[in-house]
């Protein structure tokens, strides 16, 4: 195990009606907001109204930016900079999923900037800078933004999509209503489902060695969101399995999962790509690169995903040799991926291979070659993308 120092201070406030506890929760950090939304889900399902109230009532005044779109772009990020700038604002609450808090994340990070927000997702360094303080509402349980110190942002002319990471970034609280979470159509819910799969996979599959507890840890919550999307598949108004989800889509990327271990985030990078270029939703490009990149490395550590296999995916320890047991977990694994009707090839996301040789080029320019488990470099991500263009794998 390596060493660690694990510091989250989202405070996060879950279960059913927390929703109506929004205006306690700000108080005490500001009486002027901007308060950040999407695309319009929050007005149809009344979250805006109950918000808005609470707000008045508590004499808490806001400001407003709606409109984030999934795949959240920086203009509207740069407008919501200068609205902070022009109103004076000192904290930003965000209602929403990970498109809304991450809009608000980079606003958060841009106000105290001396520079434009998007040079710090193109490398440079913000560590001097004091982000002003966000909170959320989560609206869908997904991107485990509501307590990562993390953001990623679409830029819609360079057609580049990138992440920053700033420890003030994690918001100061999170609130997890799971009756929030019924109005999610069916492809929200499984796009969800696929990324904290994949927060877990990218902390899971790790060279480092006396990494029990938090194996089992990974294993548990994998099993625990295979289960509970299995019965949401079916019936999206069952209050406990959103429980269960949204619990283990906190946890999946607050780092708890992560700490003490090399970590590989080579499937990120690939399939940010297929967002930047695309304007897919990430989780869909996660459930087709996903089996692909696990097919293409698990010869590096064959023990982990023979480990994998048989925890989570349940194959018998005595199913044949080792490559049919990892291949089976494998192929386990994107079965899961189609039943919950998300697209297992590069073909259904409509994506060309003749954009391969350039996504692969742009997954490695940033920070050069990708992946702790394996190390990646342009060739090999253009390997993956065309094993995931595979109809069977
Ligand atoms: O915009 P509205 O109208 O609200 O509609 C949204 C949006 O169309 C809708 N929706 C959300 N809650 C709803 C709802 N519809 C009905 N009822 C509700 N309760 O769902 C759509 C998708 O929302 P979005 O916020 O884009 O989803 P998600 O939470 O999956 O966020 C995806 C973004 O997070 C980034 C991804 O790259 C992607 O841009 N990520 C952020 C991370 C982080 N900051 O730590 C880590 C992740 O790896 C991920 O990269
Ligand atoms: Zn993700």
């Amino acid at each position: 195990m390596l060493n660690f120092v694990y510091d989250n201070k989202t405070r996060l406030i879950f279960g059913r009606g927390t929703r109506f506890d929004i205006a306690s929760e700000v108080e005490p950090h500001s009486t002027k907001i901007l308060l950040h939304y999407g695309g319009g889900s929050i007005k149809r399902s009344g979250l805006y109204d109950t918000i808005t109230q609470s707000l008045r009532q508590a004499g808490i005044d806001y400001v407003e930016l709606g409109g984030v779109k999934p795949n959240p772009s920086i203009a509207l990020v740069r407008q919501g900079i200068d609205l902070c700038r022009t109103h004076d604002i000192g904290f930003i609450l965000a209602v929403g999923g990970g498109s809304v808090i991450d809009s608000a994340k980079a606003i958060a990070l841009g106000v105290p900037a001396t520079e434009d927000v998007w040079d710090l997702f193109m490398g440079k360094d913000s560590s001097s800078y004091t982000p002003l303080p966000i909170a959320t509402v989560l609206t869908i349980p997904a991107a485990g933004s509501e307590s990562s110190p993390n953001t990623v942002i679409s830029n819609d002319e360079t057609k580049r999509k990138l992440g920053h990471s700033h420890p003030a970034l994690r918001p100061v609280f999170s609130i997890v209503d799971p009756e929030l979470f019924f109005t999610l159509p069916h492809n929200q819910m499984a796009n969800g489902v696929c990324d904290m799969m994949s927060h877990i996979f990218e902390r899971y599959f790790t060279n480092t060695t006396h990494t029990d507890l938090s194996d089992s840890l990974c294993e548990a919550t994998l099993r625990t969101i295979i289960k509970n999307a299995r019965i949401l598949n079916t019936n999206l108004h069952d209050y406990d399995a959103w429980a269960e989800i949204a619990f283990s889509g906190t946890i999946a990327h607050n780092n708890l999962l992560g700490i003490g271990r090399e970590q590989d985030w080579a499937c990120h990078a690939m399939e940010h790509e297929l967002s930047a270029l695309y304007d897919i939703p990430h989780g869909a490009g996660l459930a087709v690169v996903t089996p692909a990149w696990m097919h293409y490395v698990y010869r590096a550590n064959p023990g982990m995903f023979v480990q994998f296999a048989v925890n989570v995916m349940n194959v018998e320890g005595s199913y044949r040799d080792q490559d049919s047991i990892i291949r089976e977990g494998i192929n386990r694994l994107q079965a899961f991926f189609r039943n919950l009707g998300q697209p297992t090839t590069m073909q259904e996301l409509g994506i060309s291979p003749e954009d391969f040789p350039v996504m692969a080029n742009n997954a490695i320019n940033v920070r050069g070659p990708i992946g702790g488990l394996m190390k990646l470099d342009v060739k090999d991500v253009q390997n993956i993308y065309k094993i995931a263009s595979m109809q069977t794998i």
